[in-house]
This record gives structure tokens, sequence and C-alpha cells, in this order.
């Protein structure tokens, strides 16, 4: 069945995030259309969501397994402030989280820098593109990629590192009510973040990164050492065998 917006809308509690939603039956990527609706004028806050994409990114140049009909694909067309671009990397994730807590019951982690996980299994994963003008940010595409009602070992690329919110509770989820809860803790997180750190602790304290031994990816630098912290924009700090210490700020982690 294909998502029912108003069932979606009449469960928001926002101001503006998700109050404009354009709902597709197929995308090449949602962050393509967001993207032009950006171009084009589009309120802060409004939504692209597509029953199946085509072309899903993921980061770092990965592709995003997107079927039809059983998960959630959208992005979410930001305006922030320069200072607080970054904190939409630990927002996008922590939202993710706490809608599942609340809908599903489950306590998911958050892999450095901002994939859910459950059971050390990926379970949603966010894409952040962002347009600058000069110093300042003309737009940034939150792009999020949740499973909700996937039968994993129907997608045999990702069958031995996915999950889904249906295995996890061993029953099928309402997307209205998960996507309603996300766009809510998006924009009540979102808020929060621009008036001091709970944000940044409520993400640190999911992050399952931290105290492990870690491969760090980021261009093409590998470090390896303790996930010793997070600073306040977010960034790894890593400890390298030699005693030194290196902070990365964008990059993939693998957990060792
Ligand atoms: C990752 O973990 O690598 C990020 C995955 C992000 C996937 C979402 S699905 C909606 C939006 N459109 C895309 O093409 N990608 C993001």
């Amino acid at each position: 069945m294909p998502l029912n917006a108003e069932l979606v809308d009449t469960q928001l509690t926002t101001t503006f995030v998700g109050r404009r939603m354009r709902c597709l039956p197929s995308a090449s990527s949602t962050q393509d259309v967001a993207r032009a609706e950006a171009e084009g004028g589009a309120p802060e806050g409004t939504v692209v969501l597509a029953e199946e994409q085509t072309a899903g990114r993921g980061r770092l140049g990965r592709s995003w397994v997107s079927p039809a009909g059983t998960n959630l694909y959208l992005t979410i067309v930001m305006r922030p402030d320069v200072e607080r671009l970054r904190s939409l990397s630990m927002v996008a994730p922590l939202a993710v989280a706490e809608a599942v807590e609340e809908t599903a019951g489950l306590s998911p982690r958050i892999k450095w820098p901002n994939d859910v996980l459950i059971g050390g299994r990926k379970l949603a994963g966010v894409l952040i593109e962002t347009e600058l003008s000069g110093q300042a940010v003309r737009y940034s595409l939150v792009g999020i990629g949740l499973n909700v009602n996937l039968d994993v070992e129907r997608a045999p690329e990702i069958a031995d590192i996915a999950t889904s919110l249906k295995r996890e509770t061993g029953h099928e989820m309402s997307r209205e009510a998960v996507l309603a809860s996300l766009l809510n803790r998006f924009e009540a997180l979102y808020i929060v973040a621009q008036q001091g750190s709970a944000v940044h602790e409520a993400w640190r304290s999911r992050l399952e990164t931290l105290g492990r031994q870690v491969r760090a990816r980021f261009g093409q630098q590998v470090e390896e050492g303790l996930a010793e912290d997070v600073d306040a924009e977010g960034s790894l700090i890593l400890r390298r065998p030699d005693g030194s210490r290196v902070t990365v700020a964008a990059g993939d982690v693998t957990l060792r």
C-alpha cells in the first residue's frame, strides 16, 4: 500500500518540518528531486518522499537499496545558519533513533557519524548534501533511508549487514507512524540543537564507536586507533597506537 500522507499529517506536531510534503511513486533519488525543490525556493522543512528509488545514494559513493513500498526514503530541505550546519549530522540519526524507540520500543545505537544500528546491523543511514554560496548555506538536503518492513533476506546484497524494524520486532510497522514520529523528533531536536549542547550529549551517548578500536577512512587517508571521544562539532578523536591523537571531521569507520 502506498504511504498515506494524510495519515502522517494528522500525527505531525511540527510547525515547519513535513508541513509541505511531496510523495512520489518513484524517484531516481529523493536527493535529486529535493535539490530541484530547493533551487526553486521550497520552504525549509519541505519533505520529498519516494516509494522506491531507482538510483538511491549512500555516503561515500555507495548505493542505497531502495525497493518499492516497504521502507522510508526521504529528503528534508533545510536552510541552517552555517554555524549550525554540522548539528544536522547529529540531529538526523538521533531523530531516527528516538522515533524508533517511540514507535517500536527498540533502542538503536549510532555508528559514527550517523549510521543507525540495531544489534550491530544497519537500520538506517543519513546522507547530507549541502549547497553553499561563499560562507552561507543556500540549502542542506538531509536524506534518510530507514528500513521499516523490508524482508532483509530478500535483499541479498545487504542481507548480512542490514536489518529492518519488521525483522527486529517480528511484525509489520506503520510507515506513517514511524515517519510522523521521525519528523516530529527531527524538528524538536533541530530547535534544541540551536540552544546548547543537549543534542550533542544525546548523540554521543548513543555512539557505539567510542571506546572501540577502529579503522577510519577519510579521503585517501586511513587511520587506526582507539575512538576516544567526539568533539563539540561531532568530529571523531582517535588515539593512535603511538599515543598521538588525530581528529577526523568526516569519513567512515570500521569497528575492529
Ligand atoms: C548511508 O548510510 O550511506 C546513507 C544512506 C542515505 C539513503 C537515503 S534514502 C533517501 C535519500 N535519497 C538517497 O538517494 N539517499 C538518501
